[in-house]
């Protein structure tokens, strides 16, 4: 090792410290530098809750990744057009009209009609755990199946037949896009799935037109606010978009979540014996852990921020950790308590970009974590040393939850 590197530190962010205990960096990096800039990759990451709130909807910063100084745009031409056309990247008045329109599909009955279809779902991959002995992975065989199998249903793909499996695929190549640390071979992987479930709904919206049912393609199609309708090329973007936002998200907060109610048995107690906790459980559960990722926010123009200057094009990372473990809003901030006052949970963003799916999430989380208390014998145990961790860029995702039944 030469003298040079033997003496430059490792950043914080990049440290085995941070894979193993990001919440004790996160604390410390709150506290010393709370807009921290990474050496080598050059992102900023936000530490404090006031700060990450107030980014959320900052002038001077946006979500649309095309603005990223480091921006390469799909080879595919058709990915090239979804990527440009995205509705939540696109200015304002369009993103608030598609806002709109979304809004008009979900009535009171399509929002009951979900739920159902939620619960649906949740029980077909229940139903095969109930009584099983020996490890299961519940990731593998729940936490990850269930959030695409959703939006798919949702949007009407046929249920439980090959379309329903291949959804399921593409839909978990595609999300990865969403990260801004993918190698080129990975990148063009998840461009081709967006390009392939985009293709699947363009058609089955032009079905729908013809022969509405009762699915969300149908009621978008439908959908008008006063002065027009949703094309079909408007409905593929919108429910791509869907599935980028709303399956690995919800996967992770299932995952983690259970892991958490695992880990803290006599908050697990609390919650089987009072149901009535589990809508402020859910929230508490995605407080306590979602992760150690940001949400990213790029540059439009140099700005400052806590003193430090931000210069356009760059990368800021929203720190969900930091913001939820912040002292300052959440008092006593590393203890999980399923009781906890949970109003100022910053989770779902705000703003013109708060999360669309913020009810169905929420949804789809009570009803995983309610099946998951029920059918987990007394004797469950996680096994937490082996758990598969996966890397991305400075961050890591779970990948696999063993969890022994018992024998
Ligand atoms: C635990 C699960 C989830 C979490 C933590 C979450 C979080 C978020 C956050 C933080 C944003 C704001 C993004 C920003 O400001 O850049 C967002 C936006 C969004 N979410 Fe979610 N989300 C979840 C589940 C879902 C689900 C299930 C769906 C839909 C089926 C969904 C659909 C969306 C959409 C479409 C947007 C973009 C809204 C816009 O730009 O106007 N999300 N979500």
């Amino acid at each position: 090792m030469s003298a040079a590197s033997a003496e430059t530190p490792v950043d914080p962010f990049l440290s085995e410290e941070f894979q193993g205990d990001p919440a004790s960096v996160i604390a410390r990096m709150r506290d010393e530098d709370p807009v921290h800039q990474i050496p080598g990759i050059g992102a900023w990451m936000v530490t404090r809750y006031d700060d990450v709130r107030a980014l959320f909807t900052h002038p001077d910063t946006t979500n649309d990744r095309r603005q990223y100084e480091h921006h390469r745009p799909p080879e595919d031409a058709m990915a090239q057009w979804i990527a440009a056309n995205s509705p939540f990247a696109a200015p304002p008045e369009q993103h608030a009209r598609m806002r709109r329109l979304v809004s008009a599909a979900l009535t009171p009955r399509a929002v009951m009609r979900m739920e159902g279809q939620v619960r649906e779902v949740v029980e077909q991959f229940a139903a095969p755990l109930r009584g099983r002995r020996g490890v299961v992975d519940l990731f593998a065989e729940f936490t990850e199946p269930i959030p695409n199998t959703v939006i798919g249903r949702i949007t009407g793909v046929p249920p439980k037949g090959s379309d329903e499996l291949r959804w399921r695929q593409l839909g978990r190549d595609a999300v990865r896009g969403v990260s801004p640390f993918l190698s080129p071979e990975e990148r063009r992987q998840s461009e081709a799935s967006m390009v392939e479930i985009c293709e699947y709904v363009r058609e089955l919206a032009a079905e729908r037109r013809r022969e509405p049912r009762e699915d969300l393609v149908s009621d978008l199609v439908q959908a008008h606010d006063a002065s027009d309708r949703m094309t079909n090329d408007e409905i593929m973007l919108m429910v791509s978009g869907l599935v980028a936002a709303g399956t690995e998200t919800t996967t992770i907060g299932g995952t983690r979540g259970i892991r958490t109610l695992l880990q803290h048995p006599e908050q697990m107690e609390q919650l089987r014996s009072d149901p009535s906790l589990m809508p402020n459980a859910v929230n508490e559960l995605l407080r306590f852990d979602f992760g150690s990722l940001g949400l990213p926010r790029y540059a439009l123009q140099d700005f400052e921020l806590r003193g430090k200057k931000i210069r356009k094009g760059e990368l800021l990372l929203l720190s969900f950790m930091g913001a939820h473990r912040d002292p300052e809003v959440f008092r006593d901030p590393d203890r999980f308590d399923v009781r906890r006052d949970t109003s100022r949970l910053t989770i779902f963003g705000h703003g013109p970009h708060y999360c669309l799916g913020a009810n169905l999430a929420r949804t789809e989380l009570a009803c995983m974590f309610e099946a998951v208390l029920n059918l987990l014998p007394a004797e469950a145990r996680l096994l937490e040393d082996q758990i598969e961790w996966i890397r991305f860029g400075m961050f890591n995702a779970i990948n696999s939850l063993p969890v022994d039944f018992g024998s």
